[in-house]
């Protein structure tokens, strides 16, 4: 069972995989001094001392993205640069004991990722621009039956979900005039595992 909520009508799935990941983050590879991150990371350690389901913690953690979203001058120049090849995950923070990451992705227009899903709860916003989320399903219980489409959603900038796996199977596309960029924060240590993604899956035979 999906385990998504939509925390302002938007139906934006948390995602990453991006490739390259830049080094916007400081020589310790785990900290920065930017103050908004400190004060994110900060909260995001309350949350978890709370222990709360993945769920939970996720719609948690989105509540304290939500002003960031939109903000000017909350990145770097170079925490905003896309790549023509593929969109691009900038790594922000990542707590030192692995609990979480934050990163910014950007997405230049027609970018798109894969189909995924994640190995741990996601929160994710648009900080920039327009991302449209594909949403899918197992077609059948025969995973040779391949996957069906399961609705779309197109998220403007501040717009917010959380998820938190299993049945967050999705695909994020820039289908807007302009670069797109979105703030992500995964329950993973992604300095370390370089990605979210738990898995790749092929697209519905009725889709490119
Ligand atoms: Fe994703």
């Amino acid at each position: 069972m999906s385990k998504q909520r939509l925390l302002d009508g938007s139906g934006r799935g948390a995602h990453s995989g991006a490739v390259p990941s830049s080094a916007a983050y400081d020589a310790t590879g785990v900290r920065t001094t930017t103050p908004w991150i400190s004060d994110l990371a900060a909260g995001i350690r309350e949350v978890l001392r709370r222990d709360l389901t993945p769920h939970m913690t996720a719609c948690q953690v989105a509540e304290l993205l939500r002003p960031s979203l939109g903000r000017p001058g909350l990145l770097s120049a170079a925490q905003q640069e896309g790549c023509a090849e593929t969109y691009r995950q900038h790594l922000l923070y990542a707590e030192p004991d692995g609990s979480f990451s934050v990163v910014a992705l950007v997405w230049l227009p027609g970018q798109r990722t894969p189909i995924h899903d994640h190995l741990s709860w996601c929160v994710a916003g648009v900080h920039q621009g327009q991302e449209t989320e594909h949403r899918y399903r197992p077609a059948g219980d025969d995973p040779a039956a391949g996957l069906v489409r399961d609705g779309s959603t197109v998220n403007p900038t501040g717009a917010l979900s959380a998820i938190a796996p299993p049945g967050d199977i999705h695909r994020v596309c820039n289908t807007g005039p302009t670069k797109a960029i979105s703030l992500h924060i995964y329950g993973a240590d992604i300095s370390r595992l370089g990605s979210s993604v738990r898995r790749t899956y092929d697209a519905p035979h009725d889709e490119p």
